[in-house]
């Protein structure tokens, strides 16, 4: 595949760095992950909130002292301009990763060192299960006053990935993160969700979770399309054990449904009702069925 990196378009095998950078020997870097998906026309793929994810970009690298080479419009570009030249006609994921290029010693950050690179790769469902089996991580998230979640940096993916070891390691599909205080966090990269008579609840991107873009595109649609409640407030471990739904959502996980927390069965063990609502007005969304929601997508071909 085509992969855009340091300001040109190459060949996947030439996008590579030194063994000495800093991104590799000090988790030096910030990235996101944008999906595109493949319109009912067979032809066309919609950027899911692309300017979203390129402003979070942004953000990370303000709070990383990193550069982005470009601004946001020109950014957004390179994101579109990479599906064509890989000829996407498929539901596609989107990685933009900014490194920090230095082979010198010494975890130290300049915005000079700062390397943008962008590739692509076809991505169904992340997590195939229709309902999956979730654990309380042991391991804590990091707290924002040590690694600043909400950057979505590169190191910080070490806490991620102990988390999810653990929890397959123990028979489970993935982990649920508890904050330094003990208060239900994010997964391994997805948000939580759960559901109490009828009311969505969320925990807010203060209690050490990343600035997620589909929890915020969950709750404009739940609340503007559905009419449904939401409440962004702190919830409690054994809250998840008596919640009547529960799900997951992210860009790489979307709405994932969760059947069991800990072994204590959530509803039915399966798709709850308001979990299977907001699924398909998700889907629909995505795929530019729904005119109202269009303004959310970026046509990648003309
Ligand atoms: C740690 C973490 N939390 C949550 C999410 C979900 O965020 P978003 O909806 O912006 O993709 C991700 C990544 O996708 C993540 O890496």
């Amino acid at each position: 595949m085509i992969t855009y990196f340091d300001g040109k378009f190459v060949d996947d095998s030439e996008a590579k760095i030194s063994v000495r950078a800093r991104a590799i020997n000090y988790g030096l870097g910030c990235f996101g992950g944008v999906r595109g998906y493949l319109a009912d026309d067979g032809q066309q793929v919609f950027l899911f909130r692309v300017p979203e994810h390129m402003a979070r970009l942004q953000h990370s690298a303000r709070v990383l002292f990193m550069r982005l080479p470009a601004p946001h419009a020109e950014l957004c570009e390179l994101v579109r301009e990479l599906l064509r030249r890989n000829s996407v006609h498929f539901d596609v994921y989107v990685r933009p990763l900014l490194l920090n290029n230095s082979i010198k010693l010494a975890p130290v950050m300049r915005e000079e060192d700062s390397l943008l690179t962008i590739y692509c790769l076809p991505l169904q469902r992340y997590i195939d299960k229709d309902a999956i089996d979730v654990c309380v991580s042991s391991w804590r998230r990091a707290t924002d006053s040590a690694i600043p979640a909400r950057t979505k940096p590169t190191g910080l993916y070490l806490n991620s990935a102990l988390a999810r070891r653990e929890a397959h390691d123990n028979g489970f599909d993935e982990a649920i993160f508890l904050t330094e205080y003990g208060k239900v966090s994010e997964g391994s990269a997805e948000h939580v969700f759960i559901v109490r008579d009828g009311t969505l609840i969320s925990p807010p991107s203060t209690e050490d979770n990343l600035d997620g873009i589909t929890r915020r595109s969950l709750i404009a649609l739940a609340t503007e399309d559905l009419g449904l409640p939401v409440l962004e407030r702190t919830i409690g471990r054994t809250e998840l054990y008596v919640s009547d739904e529960m799900f997951l959502c992210g860009t790489g996980a979307e709405i994932t449904p969760v059947g069991s927390v800990d072994r204590r069965k959530i509803g039915e063990g399966g798709v709850g009702p308001i979990t299977a609502r907001l699924q398909k007005h998700f889907a629909d969304v995505v795929r530019g069925r729904v005119p109202e929601r269009t303004s959310w997508l970026t046509p990648v071909w003309p």
